[in-house]
């Protein structure tokens, strides 16, 4: 695992002393007891005790106090009796397509300053057609695609085969399992209301990009945001015979389905198109603090925006976020210390 050199550069942060100040975490544990889903990995989205802590234990070498507090109905409770200064949030919501707003929404309420995306900008990107169609506006290019809603017909609407098929507001590679590729007309029926019986929403129907994969990280605010450079996943293997895709399976058996090259081999032409695309997206859609996004680059070298997710997994040695950061010489605690101080920052907090 070669290293690159690159180092976060932020001016405001050496200006936030972070020494007195109460940092609550605020999350959602994966519970399989409280899984009322037939969807296998119905729990995907939800993170595990040992990325809390590892999160706490980043905070605590910052210098920073901390309380845990799990986005549950006793949220309120907990955010009044333990009045934190600032919030680390990591919270997915419970439910819903607007459940990664709950916690925001509710902390905005309380005017209580929190790391990462608002409300409205981790709705939007939870809707991936949505997102389509505002970048759309922006020029960005992104596969043709169909939504379908559930008791809605499921017309092809001249998708070009093969299409892959997937829940329209998960993330996680919720639903991408190992049977979403559509090559007919009667294959994306069937998977369309497979996907509507487990997962309930509307489904999208996206034209298959055979290609390259990049995922790009951003650190920070505004025009100044600072982007990774790219990582691509590289397959060797796949579990879905003639196509790659970075779903629950391959994640789950990293080793065996992909490698992770960072920097990627890019032209520098292509690189910055990739850095250029992700920061627009980023502003376009007013994210904060921090973000990834993912690419896809076809057989003519076009490239094609896949998605942005506002809230990425933090798992240490496992999410794409912190292994990319990782690749870039930016160790865990210093990424989970470098995201709380853009936060603080940018909310004007002299924690
Ligand atoms: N149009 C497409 N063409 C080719 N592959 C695709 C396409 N859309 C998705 N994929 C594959 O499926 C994977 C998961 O898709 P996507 O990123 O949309 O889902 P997700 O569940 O939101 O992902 P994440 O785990 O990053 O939250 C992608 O990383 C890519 O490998
Ligand atoms: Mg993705």
């Amino acid at each position: 695992m070669g290293k690159a050199k690159w180092f976060f550069m932020d001016n405001s942060s050496e200006e936030v002393p972070l020494g007195q100040v109460l940092v609550g975490v605020v999350f959602n544990l994966k519970h399989a007891e409280q899984s009322h889903s037939s969807a296998p990995d119905d729990q995907a989205e939800y993170d595990s005790m040992d990325t809390v802590l590892a999160i706490e234990r980043a905070l605590q070498r910052q210098g920073c106090r901390t309380v845990l507090c799990e986005a549950d109905e006793d949220l309120p409770e907990k955010l009044r009796r333990h009045r934190p200064d600032f919030i680390f949030n990591i919270a997915e919501g419970r439910g819903g397509r607007a459940r990664e707003a709950q916690v925001p929404a509710l902390l905005s309420l309380f005017d209580i300053p929190y790391t990462g995306s608002d409300e409205t900008a981790l709705c939007i990107a939870l809707d991936k057609a949505l997102t389509k169609r505002l970048l759309t506006t922006y020029r960005i290019p992104t596969p043709r695609y169909r939504v379908y809603e559930p008791s809605g017909r499921i017309p092809t609407g001249g998708l070009r085969f093969p299409v892959i098929v997937k829940p329209n507001a998960e993330g996680s590679s919720k639903g991408i399992q190992d049977v979403c590729i559509a090559e007919n007309a009667s294959e994306l029926k069937s998977l369309v209301e497979r996907n509507i019986s487990l997962y309930g929403g509307s489904v999208l129907a996206e034209e298959y990009i055979h290609g390259r994969e990049f995922t790009v990280g951003l650190l920070g605010n505004g025009e100044n945001v600072s982007v990774f450079p790219p990582m691509e996943i590289v397959y060797h293997d796949s579990p879905i015979s003639g196509y790659n895709v970075y779903n629950y399976t391959v994640k789950q058996q990293y080793t065996k389905y992909v490698s992770y090259r960072c920097p990627a081999e890019l032209s520098p032409e292509l690189e910055r198109k990739i850095v250029s695309i992700s920061k627009k997206v980023f502003l376009a859609l007013g994210c904060r603090d921090f973000a990834r996004v993912d690419f896809r680059l076809d057989e003519e070298n076009r490239l094609y925006f896949i998605e942005i997710n506002p809230l990425p997994g933090l798992a240490p040695h496992y999410s794409d976020y912190p292994m990319l950061a990782e690749f870039c010489g930016m160790e865990y605690d210093d990424l989970v210390g470098n995201v709380l101080r853009a936060g603080a920052a940018r909310s004007g907090v002299c924690l």
